[in-house]
Order: structure tokens, then sequence, then C-alpha cells
């Protein structure tokens, strides 16, 4: 069974059709990339996925429930995170509440109880792995603006996992990173248990290609091409509308 599928799902702004008739499969346990030129739909995408987004028509299915349309949080309890193109932090709390808050919002605690429930062991030890899943452990106490650009996101990272997601959305994950940051936060992708379905949305091609059991190219809202890389890369569609011109648009704002 596919852990993900969408049909025919659609959402346009206007006459713009940003998501054309997109007819996705994500297997249980797959690194599945969406690619595509600038402005191609591939966030639009994972809005709609992770209920930022309401589609327009078509109909989006989580291990067999037709979740469409359901508000962020639900689609968050139901096991599908994500992460944003953009920082989404707290920049002057520490990185350890940081990740608390995102706990502790998952688990639905009243505000009432954050301080007690700050003070637990059981939460505590709950932050902590999850530091410990994204590199930060021994950074817990520094105030998150202190943190460099590529710790701030393996830190949103953190705040993804922090629900205990069985898919993840990545939204270009090493969009403005250093080469050694990319290489720090693939490794890290890499990392992540086997049993974590992901999908990256990533415009660097190596990173693409470290990561990706099927890659999924999407063009002007519809898919081009969806297969293993290898399928891809000897796709002759795929190469002119994209492969071709690497180093060109999708580069252009890292
Ligand atoms: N809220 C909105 N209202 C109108 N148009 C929108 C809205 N959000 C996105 N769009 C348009 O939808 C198209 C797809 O945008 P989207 O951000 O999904 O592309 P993308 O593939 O993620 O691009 P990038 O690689 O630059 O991140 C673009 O033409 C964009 O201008
Ligand atoms: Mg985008």
């Amino acid at each position: 069974m596919n852990l993900l599928e969408t049909h025919d799902l659609t959402k346009a702004f206007g006459a713009l059709v940003v998501t054309n008739a997109v007819n996705l499969r994500v297997a249980m346990r797959e690194r599945h990339a969406v690619i595509g030129p600038n402005g191609a739909g591939k966030t639009s995408l994972l809005n709609q996925l992770g209920g930022q987004l309401r589609p327009s028509s078509g109909k989006i299915v989580f291990k067999g429930q037709d979740i469409t349309g359901l508000a962020p949080e639900r689609i968050c309890k139901m096991g599908v995170s994500r992460t944003f193109q953009r920082n989404n932090l707290f920049p002057n709390l520490s990185v350890f509440e940081n990740v608390r808050l995102a706990v502790q919002s998952y688990r639905g605690l009243s505000w009432r109880f954050i301080r007690s429930a700050g003070a637990s062991p059981e939460m505590r030890e709950a932050v902590e792995r999850i530091l410990d899943q994204v590199n930060l452990l021994a950074r817990a106490r520094q105030t998150t603006r202190d943190l460099s650009y590529g710790e701030q996101r393996q830190l949103e990272m953190g705040i993804a996992l922090a629900c205990n997601p069985e898919l993840l959305l990545l939204d270009e994950p090493t969009s403005g990173m250093s080469p050694a940051e990319t290489e720090r936060m693939t490794e890290l992708i890499r990392s992540f248990p086997a049993s974590l379905t992901i999908i990256i949305v990533e415009h660097d091609m190596q990173v693409v290609f470290a990561l990706a059991d099927r890659i999924t190219v999407l063009t002007y809202g519809r898919v081009l091409a969806s297969g293993t890389p290898a399928e891809i890369t000897a796709n002759d569609e795929v190469r002119e509308a994209y492969l071709g011109q690497e180093g060109g648009h999708e580069r252009s704002h890292a």
C-alpha cells in the first residue's frame, strides 16, 4: 500500500493552475524527491499535502484516509509534518525551548502546564532525543539566533520531527547553504530512521541523487515524469525541460 497518494490533485489561483491533475504515489519508507523549475508548483504541492493550502479539486489520501482540506494540526496529528522554505523559529528562545514548545503543542498541553511539563524528565528526554536526531544536542542551551544558518535549518527539522511523523515533507532543506552545510544536511537526512517516509523538494541535484529512491518532475504544475533516478536521468523530456539547464534558473535563489 502507498503511504500517500494524490488523485488528480488540482489547485488554481484564478486562471493560474499551479497544481494540475497531479497523481503522486509515495510508498512507505520511500525518499521521494520533487524537482522542477522555479514556479513549477513544488511548494504549492507541499502546502496542500500539509494542509496549509486547500486544493481546488482532487483528493489526498494518507494511509488510506482522505485528508483533503484538513487543517495542518489535524494532518500533523495523523503523522504528516513539514519544514518550510523560510525560517520559522523563535530566535530569542533557546534551542531546547524551541523544540520543547513544538513537542508540547503537539501533545496539546495547555499553557497552564507548560512550566511544570518543561521540568518533567519525560519531556526533557523527548526533547533531547529530537535534538540528538538533528545533531544539536550540544547546542541545546544556546539562544537560537546565535546558531549558524545551517544549524537553524537543522533545528527546523527537529521541530518538524516533534509531532513524531511517519511522513516528513521538506521544502528545499539546503537552500542558501554553503557546500559544507549542504553536505551536513544531506547526511542528516540520510541518517533519519528508515521507517520515516520523506518527500523532499530540492533544487540541488547532488542532494537529490544522494537521497532519492524516486523522483517526480513538475513543470507548470503537471507531472512531467516520475520514476527512479536512473529513469529520470534517461528521460529526454526531463533533460530538455530541466536537467539540461543545470546551473540555470533553479540555482538563482540559492
Ligand atoms: N497564494 C498565491 N496566490 C497566487 N499565486 C500563487 C500563490 N502561491 C503561489 N502562487 C503561484 O503559483 C506558482 C507556483 O508557485 P510555487 O511556490 O508552488 O512554486 P515552486 O515550484 O515552489 O517555486 P520555487 O522553486 O521558486 O520555490 C507560481 O507561479 C506562484 O507565483
Ligand atoms: Mg518553492
